[in-house]
């Protein structure tokens, strides 16, 4: 075969995660997720997930080589997250990155943790259109991009100025006493609710920005939630879980097809655990729909945390000749677009 094979190493979060793609070919995805490890804490620990990394690190890589159906020497590029993400466990997979590069002699590409999310796609979808906007929203961020070239040219339009849409839906779940991960939970509850019940701000809707804000909207849910507890009266839990997540969507989708009809894009991707949300997906469609723009979301597993993604960037960047990363290459947590 004449395209790069390439093996892809995600640890910016709670996710273990090794992917093996050939050119735009998803050969394996292995994850080993921490998640259960951090269920008690409402949140993920930063400390318990390093450590979860390093333990899963080699035997993710093994299982992806293994799911390929390829051995190391077959490699031809590692590409890695390095960054934004946790400063501890973005270090355990740099540092793993950096010892299968120097041990196969193979070039490391560091890539970004947001641009891998939007390079995943091609993986299920085909070739990226260019330009696209990429609607990132996970437990750890929220952005918004205009994506001339996904290995060269990224640009940031905005992002949450305080929480990430996915923390806003594990933080209501907290006050609903739903669990960790809320977001899954919370979709499942909406649906025996109704989206108008409650009329919850939508923070920074029309300042003409492609910024996001979700604490403010995090805060009245609480309190109205509070108030009802106050009074002792029953919590409608399932109209809360509808109206809170129509909130959110409802200002994601409207400020996405507002940055496609500024840049006249004609195609919008949505990618982050967030998209997994079937009411974000209904929404968006339908939004898109009207606007002509056709919408590109990735199946969930793809969506969410992987090592598929750093290896579809990393082919990206062999394709387009970018020179690979130096053996000091840094992990850093807040490695801007
Ligand atoms: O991308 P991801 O796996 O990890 C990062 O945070 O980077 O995203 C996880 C986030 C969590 O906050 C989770 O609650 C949220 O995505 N999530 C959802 C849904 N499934 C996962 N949020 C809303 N609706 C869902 N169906
Ligand atoms: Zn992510």
């Amino acid at each position: 075969d004449s395209e790069p094979l390439v093996l892809g190493i995600e640890t910016s979060c709670d996710e273990t995660g090794v992917g093996v793609v050939r050119g735009t070919t998803l050969l394996a995805d292995a994850i080993a997720s921490s998640v259960d490890e951090h269920a008690r804490f409402g949140g993920v620990v930063p400390e318990v997930a390093s450590r979860a990394h390093l333990e899963a690190m080699a035997p993710t890589v093994e299982r992806a080589l293994a799911e390929a159906g390829v051995a190391f020497a077959d490699v031809d590029a590692i590409a890695v997250t390095a960054g934004p993400g946790l400063a501890g466990a973005l270090l355990v997979g740099v540092a793993a990155a950096k010892a299968y590069a120097l041990a196969l002699g193979k070039p490391l590409y560091g890539v970004n943790h947001l641009a891998a999310h939007v390079a995943v796609d091609q993986l299920e979808h085909g070739p990226l259109p260019k330009p696209c906007v990429a609607m990132l929203v996970s437990g750890g961020h929220s952005s918004l991009l205009l994506v001339p070239d996904v290995a060269t040219d990224v640009r940031p339009l905005g992002a949450t100025v305080d929480d990430a849409a996915g923390e806003a839906f594990d933080k209501i779940a907290r006050v609903l006493g739903l669990g960790f991960p809320g977001g899954p939970v919370i979709d499942r509850m909406a649906r025996e609710g109704t989206a108008d019940a409650i009329a919850f701000p939508r923070g920074k809707y029309d300042d003409g920005t492609y910024d996001f804000s979700f604490s403010g909207l995090k805060t009245a849910v609480a309190r109205w939630v509070e108030a009802r507890e106050r009074a002792g009266e029953p919590v409608p839990v399932a109209d809360v879980a509808a109206s809170f997540q129509e909130a959110v969507v409802d200002v994601l989708t409207a400020k996405a097809l507002a940055a496609c009809r500024a840049h006249g894009v004609k195609d919008l991707l949505v990618g982050g655990g967030v998209a997994a949300n079937s009411r974000l997906r209904a929404l968006a469609a339908q939004r898109c729909e009207a606007a002509g723009v056709r919408l590109r979301v990735p199946r969930p597993k793809l969506c969410t945390d992987n090592g598929a993604m750093v290896a579809a960037l990393g082919a990206e960047l062999v394709a387009s000749g970018t020179v690979p990363s130096e053996l000091d290459l840094p992990a850093d947590s807040a490695l801007p677009i």
